[in-house]
């Protein structure tokens, strides 16, 4: 498939667009400070905090698993089966433990953080795929 360009130019903090890639969703979430702040209390709880898992990109093994920090680039296919996790903006409130900010697949109940790194004793084996993509200036987005 051809790599997909993507304008963030109007893509709030706190928001999530979705675009196609190789038949696939890709999210594209502007992560907002309090976000960023969340992830980094989740190292204990997760499975797989450092990305250590096979077949990682280098630019997803870092502590933001993204270029920049602010910008998050993940598959929406759930690592466990493949249905599609929500973003829960508001905090997995009663659906889940917890209240930070992430997604939830509701299939079986996985849970990942904003940095698509899954929690503990959740369904889902591997945290959330990220694509190859690079910028192409500080707006646009070549994913692929
Ligand atoms: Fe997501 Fe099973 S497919 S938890």
């Amino acid at each position: 498939g051809a790599p997909v360009e993507v304008d963030i130019s109007k893509l709030e903090p706190g928001q999530l667009i979705r675009v196609e890639w190789r038949g696939k969703p890709v999210w594209v979430v502007s992560r907002t400070p309090k976000m960023l702040e969340q992830m980094k209390e989740h190292e204990g709880q997760l499975r797989d905090p450092q990305s250590q898992e096979p077949q990682q990109l280098e630019s997803s093994t870092n502590d933001y698993r993204s270029l920049r920090p602010e910008i998050f680039l993940a598959v929406g296919i759930c690592t466990h089966l493949g249905c599609s996790p929500q973003f829960l903006s508001g905090g997995f409130g009663e659906k889940v433990e917890g209240t930070d900010d992430g997604f939830y697949c509701p299939c079986h109940g996985s849970k990942f953080d904003m940095a698509g790194r899954v929690f503990q004793s959740v369904p889902a084996p591997l945290n959330l795929e990220i694509p190859p993509y690079t910028f192409l200036d500080e707006t646009t987005i070549l994913v692929g």
